[in-house]
């Protein structure tokens, strides 16, 4: 099958564009044509935990303010311009950024545009919004994504929403940061590349082309347009793109509020009333992103819904077990799992290795043949259809696929299966009983492998659901609108 991205370089690797293009690569920065130190406008995160006071006070994502700096070169204090983001609720740290690629506000405004821009495809007509579109969480809410000539790709595209902190990056883990990731879509016959020559050379010579690109590039790197620095660019950008402040989250300090102002000790469970607290104000706002999944001009009883979410909540950390693997601010563990997607009588839909096939030579681990990243849960309500093959349409699908307990696979990951019906049926097997139930699929060696069912009932699945969609936080404005997306 093929797997869309970093691996495929169809391009030779010694002809005069790849050596002009190693030549242009080695460009130092020129103190000339980049904005000064002064010039330069920093972007800070601000966290609720770790900056309470200066984040309450700030009203927006984006929040202009000045700050006092040692300049690097002469050692004098100097005053400038700063960029403060207000990090969504429930993000607790900001992403980490690499030492080497700062965040400033002009490469933001660099990384946008290229974000956003056809000329990143050979033919110019494929962008990186195209796959990962802001009006649709970051995704092309597509099974597969359709790339340049119409071309279609193996896997579901998945959002850039909080990517920032994933640990590794696509479905298997095989680019480690953004930077990385960032080179691969360009090279890509079946997502940006036509095939002929080789595509980075290319690229870059038509960013050279753009006056205005080879200012802006010089202004952020102090040279002109370069392999490393769209990636660079591309990836600041994407470090923006967050997601945070849902119904849940509200809920949360909601929570924490009631245990504060309580006069006997509780325990820090979520409870309905807590859910209400968020759900009246949101709906007293008017703020269609957080609420867009209830319905709420209906007439439907707030009280009953806060309390199905607040035991969807509990379900998910307990008889539901999902935070076994959804952990974390961006409800992923950003590890590896094989739940069997797709998987029919023990195989895998395409026979693809996933992280297994990823994991460089000497560290490859076969209990992860298959496996695949653990995405995050706070965009669901406009990233469908989910998983990597796209093939659950609805929330409810995939409730209901945790429920049977995923699909059997000889590797299905550890926290899915029931190793207590799996011990019974072979003590059964080796004594000549009949087992009830059809029998399990059985590996090689004669390992049963049965799926965990989780056994919820019609009305805990709909509770469930509904706190996935209590998930779903706000848009933030900058880094979303202001740009017509194919
Ligand atoms: C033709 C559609 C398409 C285009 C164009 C495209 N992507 Fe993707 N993107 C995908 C698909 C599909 C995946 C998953 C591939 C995989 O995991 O093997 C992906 C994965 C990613 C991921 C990893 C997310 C995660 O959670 O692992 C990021 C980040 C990303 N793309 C950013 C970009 C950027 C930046 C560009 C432009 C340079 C871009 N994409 C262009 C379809 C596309
Ligand atoms: C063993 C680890 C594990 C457990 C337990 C788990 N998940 Fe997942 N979840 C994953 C992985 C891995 C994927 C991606 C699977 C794939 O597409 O191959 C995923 C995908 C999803 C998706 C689709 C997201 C998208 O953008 O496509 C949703 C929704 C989801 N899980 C919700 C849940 C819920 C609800 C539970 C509890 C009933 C749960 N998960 C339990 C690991 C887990």
């Amino acid at each position: 099958m093929t797997v869309l991205g970093l691996a495929r370089l169809v391009a030779k690797e010694d002809g005069p564009d790849e050596k002009a293009l190693a030549e242009s690569e080695a460009l130092l920065p020129s103190e000339k044509l980049k904005a000064s130190f002064e010039k330069e406008v920093p972007i800070r995160f601000s966290t609720s935990t770790q900056n309470k006071k200066q984040w309450d006070e700030l009203k927006t994502f984006w929040n202009e303010s000045t700050e006092k700096g040692i300049h690097p070169r002469t050692g004098k204090e100097v005053v400038r311009k700063v960029v403060v983001l207000k990090v969504p609720l429930g993000l607790q740290t900001p992403p980490p950024i690499p030492p080497e690629n700062p965040m400033t506000v002009a490469k933001f405004q660099l990384g946008k545009r290229l974000y956003f821009d056809n000329v990143i495809s050979s033919n110019n007509t494929v962008a990186c919004a195209t796959c990962h579109n802001p009006v649709r969480g970051f995704t092309d809410q597509s099974k597969v994504s359709t790339g340049i000539f119409e071309k279609q790709g193996g896997v579901s595209a998945p959002t850039v929403y909080n990517s920032g902190y994933s640990l590794l990056q696509f479905w298997d883990g095989r680019a480690a940061t953004l930077e990385a990731q960032a080179q691969g879509p360009p090279q890509n016959p079946s997502e940006m590349f036509d095939g002929k020559g080789h595509p980075w050379f290319h690229l870059i010579s038509r960013l050279r082309k753009s006056p205005s690109y080879v200012k802006d590039f010089e202004e952020v790197f102090g040279h002109g347009p370069t392999r490393d620095a769209v990636a660079k660019a591309i990836a600041a950008y994407e470090r923006t793109v967050l997601t945070g402040d849902s119904i849940a989250d509200r809920a949360e300090v909601a929570m924490r509020k009631r245990l504060e102002d309580a006069d006997v000790p509780a325990k820090p469970v979520l409870m309905g009333m807590d859910v209400e607290v968020a759900l009246k104000k949101a709906i007293a706002d008017n703020e269609g992103d957080v609420l867009q999944a209830f319905g709420l001009k209906e007439d439907i009883k707030v009280s009953e819904l806060a309390a199905s979410i607040a035991n969807g909540k509990a379900l998910f950390l307990g008889k539901a077990r999902c935070n076994g693997c959804h952990v974390g601010d961006s409800f992923t563990d950003s590890d590896f799992h094989n739940l069997g997607v797709g998987a029919k009588e023990g195989k895998l839909p395409t026979g693809d290795q996933f992280r297994f096939g990823a994991q460089p030579i000497g560290h490859k681990n076969p209990a992860l043949v298959g496996a695949t990243k653990t995405p995050t849960l706070r965009q669901l309500l406009n990233t469908a259809p989910y998983m990597h093959t796209g093939g659950d349409a609805t929330l409810e699908a995939v409730v209901d696929f945790y429920d049977k307990g995923g699909n059997a696979n000889p590797t299905l990951d550890i926290k899915m299966r029931d190793f207590e019906a799996e011990k019974l049926w072979l003590i059964a097997t080796s004594l000549g009983e009949a087992t009830k139930g059809p029998p399990p699929f059985v590996t090689e060696g004669g390992q049963p492998i049965i799926p965990l069912k989780l056994n919820l009932t019609p009305q805990e699945k709909k509770d469930l659901v509904l706190y996935l969609k209590a998930l779903n936080g706000v848009q933030a404005e900058p880094v979303i609108t202001g740009i017509k997306v194919n």
